[in-house]
């Protein structure tokens, strides 16, 4: 297995790995490969659904997975399809966001695995909200260590969200009512690395516990666009067998929408995860 980072802080390249053929000693170093590393990409598999499924009950389990309708004899697998003669160029994923921040507890790890891949366009960037979180001040990171954020999933899945109407070959099903919300620490305690992350997203946190959307706005901006700045983010290029699993809770991603008249189609799985911790 050859491990070969993809920039100085996050992202990891992985080939002469076979995900059906794992023994012990590859998956602790895939282990310490994803400690280190936080989004992986392995290249050069061959899956089927049902491979994708031993592989996520193997890490850990599958998450809940509300919203999005899955595969039927293996709902816990979403197809992410963009048709070449859709109407609209955007793609699913399209907007910075940690996956499903809105639960009690969140998904550990997402896998996205790719069938079908255009030449060129609809890669995944990611970001890494350590570094994020290690580049505040003193000063705001006092602030911020004792804040709790409210996330929801009104924007992408509420009773008015209308991201559905762009994603034709996908089943999306909002709620019918406005979603409940989850309050979950600003600065969130690795449960592995026990390393803190700047854990907040533009999609998801609406705004500080005790404040108005309004007063929260102008800090979740500034703190979102800090997370995503050049030297804390990678870029996965797609090709068709790779496969890329992401840590949900120390990184954000966002899907390009850049390849419009192509088809593209995935297969996601996500990993059940823990209830967030603020750091002690
Ligand atoms: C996602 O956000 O889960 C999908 C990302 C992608 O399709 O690149």
């Amino acid at each position: 297995m050859i491990i070969r980072p993809l920039t100085g802080l996050i992202g990891a390249e992985i080939t002469g790995l076979d995900l059906k053929n794992l023994d012990e000693s590859s998956l602790e170093a895939l282990d310490r490969a994803f400690a280190d590393h936080l989004v992986l990409c392995i290249r050069d598999q061959s899956l089927t659904p049902a491979d994708l499924m031993d592989l996520t009950h193997l890490l850990g389990g599958p998450g809940e997975t509300p919203y999005l309708t899955g595969l039927k004899e293996y709902p816990d697998v979403v197809p992410v399809i963009k048709e070449a003669d859709e109407n609209s160029p955007h793609t699913f994923g399209a907007g910075w966001h940690t996956d499903f921040t809105f639960q009690e507890r969140p998904p550990a790890k997402t896998l996205l695995y790719a069938v079908e891949t255009p030449d060129a366009g609809g890669d995944t960037l990611y970001a890494n909200m350590y570094a994020a979180y290690d580049a505040l001040s003193d000063g705001m990171k006092a602030a911020l260590n004792s804040l709790n954020a409210v996330h929801s999933a009104t924007r992408s899945y509420g009773p008015q969200a209308t991201l559905k109407n762009h994603l034709e070959h996908m089943t999306i099903t909002n709620d019918d009512r406005e979603p409940d919300t989850r309050l979950h620490p600003v600065i969130r305690m690795h449960p592995v690395t026990n390393r803190p992350a700047l854990w907040i997203n533009p999609t998801y946190t609406i705004r500080f516990e005790n404040m108005t959307a309004d007063e929260s706005e102008p800090l979740l901006n500034y703190l979102n666009q800090l997370i995503v700045s050049p030297q804390f983010c990678c870029r996965v290029r797609w090709q068709p067998g790779t496969l890329t699993i992401w840590d949900n809770r120390c990184t954000q991603h966002c899907a390009t929408s850049d390849y419009h008249g192509h088809r593209r189609e995935m297969w996601r799985t996500t990993i059940a995860g823990e209830t967030p911790m603020a750091i002690a």
